[in-house]
């Protein structure tokens, strides 16, 4: 049988995704496949990516930011060339909700030309436990990564151009009002709580502004455009000084937060990885 060369493209701010995808990778290469990692995550690797036409499949992953995937990495789906190609979508999330996510980017995907194959979610630790939040501080764990690879598995089949399996994702309720409302806000001048601040001096050494996926840091003031930054927190979390830090609004609005949502540690512990692989299960 011929090899089947694969891509696994992920957007990761603080690792939990790129986790993920590791194992995913890892488990495609143990099948027989050459399987290549993608880190889209800083904004040059999204400007110039990788020929993905020369691959059989492939699986795109990335964080729920607000029940959403990331903007910027939404707004880069549909640049891409899916000429029919198969292809497996996956979104880790804090232990809130998937919400809309996983749903978007199979829209996004459809209409950039791919077939979307197979689907799954993965509860992983909250980007704000950078601000003293507690949410899934150890996840992903070991029984992620076994589903993790077995999505892995479950992908390679349905890659393959034999494979007939139905495959799609129900629209979920108030979607469409939901993306109305991304879409109509302009984007504020204001700094808001999830935005990194300097807190010390530092050697300059121009991390934060290259890594930034957003082109929003200026690594020179410190200080990241309240317009254009989507508060990923990975130049936080990629500093090699600890020169950058969350606004000290946000640590202190956990409380408010988890009861605002009805979080409880009961709720957190059941949280489970989910496949999605047959066209009466739901996203969200
Ligand atoms: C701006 C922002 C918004 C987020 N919104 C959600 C959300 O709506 N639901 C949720 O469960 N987690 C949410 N999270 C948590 C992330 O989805 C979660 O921590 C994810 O696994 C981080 O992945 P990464 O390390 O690959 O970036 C949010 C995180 C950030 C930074
Ligand atoms: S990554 Fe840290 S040390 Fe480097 S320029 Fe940015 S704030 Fe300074
Ligand atoms: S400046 Fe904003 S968008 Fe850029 S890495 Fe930092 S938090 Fe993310």
């Amino acid at each position: 049988m011929k090899t089947m060369k694969t891509a696994v493209v992920y957007f990761s701010a603080t690792n939990v995704t790129r986790s993920c995808a590791e194992a995913i990778h890892g488990e495609l290469i143990r099948r027989g496949a050459d399987s290549a990692l993608v880190d889209v995550t800083p904004f040059s690797a999204r400007s110039d990516p990788p020929p993905f036409r020369e691959y059989g499949g492939l699986v795109f992953g990335a964080p729920v930011y607000g029940d959403f995937p990331p903007s910027v990495f939404a707004d880069w789906l549909p640049t891409l060339a899916g000429e029919g190609k198969p292809c497996a979508t996956f979104v880790t999330y804090g232990g809130r909700t998937p919400g809309y996510a996983l749903y978007h980017m199979y829209e996004l995907l459809r209409e950039a030309g791919f077939r979307v194959r197979l689907s799954a979610e993965f509860p992983g630790r909250h980007t704000f436990n950078l601000a003293g939040w507690n949410m899934l501080p150890d996840r992903p764990d070991e029984r992620d990564f076994e589903t993790a690879r077995e999505f892995a598995a479950l992908a390679l089949r349905r890659f393959d151009p034999g494979n007939r399996d139905a495959f799609s994702l129900q629209k979920p309720f108030g979607y469409d009002a939901s993306i109305r409302m991304r879409r109509e806000p302009p984007p504020s001048a204001e700094r808001r709580w999830a935005q990194p601040v300097r807190v010390k001096e530092c050697s300059l050494c121009g991390l934060c502004e290259a890594e930034c996926p957003a082109r929003a840091m200026d690594a020179q003031s410190g200080e990241s455009d309240p317009a254009k930054c989507i508060e990923c927190l990975h130049c936080v979390y990629i500093c090699p000084e600890g020169a950058l830090r969350t606004d000290d609004r946000l640590g202190p609005f956990y409380p408010e937060f988890l009861k605002e949502f009805g979080i409880t540690e009961d709720i957190l512990r059941h949280k489970q990885s989910r496949i999605i692989a047959a066209p009466w299960d739901t996203a969200a």
